[in-house]
């Protein structure tokens, strides 16, 4: 099922999310949700409070941008209950973009690596790491279980030149071709 995909300034987007119960039938439900909703609006990555729910859940499928990045091949994973245990390496900027912000696109600045602990599909403990553009992804998706969104990382001046178009995300007064609440 297609869920709507809550935008900037609704105040899920701004809660820490909570741990998820490991309860297989209702995680496989909300990730399958969560895959197809991010299907449909062409994202590479999906948090799960962006569909209303604060629980920790992540999904990525970015095979799609494989041509550009070879590491990415095979990038199609769920993250449940996901703790950072690490962030290491250097500061770099690259382009951002997120489905709560249509339209805004702006580089940002992270580090290159992070150490996760989550379970997988089959509810097994994991401990990874992944770095460049596989841990661009994961950083942004678990700023959202914290409620965080990129645009918190840029500078003071940075936001301000954002406002109008900020402005007009929480008006409503943009076009976006996926579903999403209206706030
Ligand atoms: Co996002």
């Amino acid at each position: 099922m297609i869920l709507p995909i809550h935008l900037y300034g609704s105040s899920v987007l701004r809660k820490i999310s909570e741990p998820i119960n490991k309860d297989k039938d209702e995680i496989n439900e909300i990730v399958n949700n969560m895959f197809e909703t991010m299907y449909n609006a062409n994202g590479i990555g999906l948090s799960a409070p962006q569909v209303g729910i604060n629980k920790r859940i992540i999904v990525v499928d970015a095979t799609s941008m494989s041509n550009e990045f070879k590491e990415l091949k095979d990038f199609k994973k769920i993250f449940i209950n996901p703790i950072e245990t690490e962030i290491k390496g250097n500061d770099y900027l690259f382009d951002e973009g997120c489905l709560s912000l249509p339209g805004i696109g702006e580089k940002v600045n992270r580090k290159s690596e992070i150490c996760l602990e989550y379970l997988d599909e089959n509810l097994s403990i994991k401990k990874e790491c992944f770095k460049g553009i596989k841990a661009r992804i994961l950083m942004h998706e678990y700023d959202h279980l914290e409620g965080v969104l990129f645009i918190d990382h840029l500078s003071p001046i940075k936001r301000k030149m954002l406002k109008s178009k900020l402005k007009s995300i929480i008006k409503g007064k943009i076009k976006i071709n996926y579903k999403t609440t209206k706030i």
